[in-house]
């Protein structure tokens, strides 16, 4: 196989590489396409939630499919002649405190489907995310198998944003496969910002909520003060906003307590600064689209082992 270093786009002048060709997999609203550095693009974004893609289209121009992944084949995977393949697969599978069904959770079909297509369309690179109880999985062996038999390099990592100075937890894992060599992942500027900074200016007055809920639930809530300089906030779910526990933190405010906007999260979650929710999408889907999403900033971490990838700065490409 000839090094995608090697391989230039007809008219582009033979010394400038072409850009790494992705195909973001389980795309839902763009959490890898807001993470990707200059020097790549998306060839397509593929999933099956049509509002998830609503939010994507409203802010990328790239092709976005509206696919089962359960049924897609190796030669269409192969067709998009992507370099690289991110997957954000659903993860309640492989969740510790969910029934743990992994391969036997139809939730799972269209990640061991792709497993599957790998050895007929096998991309330069390869990586994911998912929550840190995949690992041990019989999917993760899987997936594992076919990368070694394949010949990928691979590199694992469990990283949290807030080991990146992001003052949200969002503890993942994160898999890197190569058949060309794999560099080191490299730390990108520390945001050390506290959580004020995340907040919106003018919060919309529906957010604040009725004390009684943290009377009702007491210690199994979430609270966090916005005044406090070294808060965390707790990793937001796509259950905010329908289920009090579990699902991320509560704020306290001078004026109450009050749930985190679609918005809040967004910049938590690292996503660019005009990065923007539809409209006429409801607070209740935009939680849920949110909650499902990524850490930018850790996923742009883990890119960086690729080669094409490192070094093309922390700068948000449009
Ligand atoms: C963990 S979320 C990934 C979200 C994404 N990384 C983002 O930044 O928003 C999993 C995504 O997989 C999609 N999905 C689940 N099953 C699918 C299937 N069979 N085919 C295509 N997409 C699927 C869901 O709609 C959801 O958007």
């Amino acid at each position: 196989m000839s090094s995608i270093r090697e391989i230039h786009s007809s008219g582009v002048n033979p010394a400038t590489p072409r850009p790494l060709r992705v195909l973001e997999l389980y795309c839902g609203i763009g959490g890898c396409r807001a993470a990707l550095p200059g020097g790549s693009e998306v060839v397509a974004a593929m999933d099956i939630n049509e509002a998830a893609l609503e939010v994507y289209r409203w802010n990328y121009p790239h092709t976005t499919l509206p696919v089962n992944l359960d049924f897609i084949s190796a030669s269409d995977l192969h067709s998009w002649n992507a370099d690289l393949w991110w997957l954000s697969p659903p993860c309640q599978p492989f969740t510790v405190r969910g029934l743990r069904r992994d391969t036997e959770d139809s939730r799972t079909r269209s990640f061991l489907r792709l497993i599957d297509c790998l050895s007929q369309a096998p991309p330069t690179y390869l990586a994911l995310e998912n929550v840190p109880g995949f690992r041990g999985s019989q999917t993760h062996s899987l997936l594992r198998s076919a990368l070694d038999e394949l010949g990928y390099a691979v590199q694992e990592v469990v990283l949290c944003p807030t080991e990146l100075g992001v003052p949200n937890r969002r503890q993942r894992l994160y898999l890197v496969a190569g058949l060309e060599p794999l560099g080191p992942m490299l730390q990108p500027p520390q945001e050390h910002r506290p959580l004020g900074a995340y907040l919106d200016p003018e919060p919309s007055s529906d957010l604040w909520i009725d004390e009684e809920l943290n009377d009702k639930y007491g210690q199994a809530l979430s609270v966090v003060d916005a005044q406090e300089v070294t808060a965390v906030a707790s990793c937001f779910t796509s259950a905010y906003g329908r289920s009090p526990v579990r699902s991320g933190s509560y704020l306290r405010t001078a004026s109450g307590l009050r749930r985190f906007s679609p918005m809040e999260i967004l910049r938590l979650l690292g996503f660019p600064p005009d990065f923007r929710l539809p409209p006429t999408l409801s607070r209740q889907v935009a939680w849920r689209l949110v909650g499902n999403s990524l850490s930018v900033p850790a996923v742009r971490y883990v890119l960086s082992a690729i080669p094409e990838l490192a070094g093309s700065g922390s700068t948000y490409s449009r």
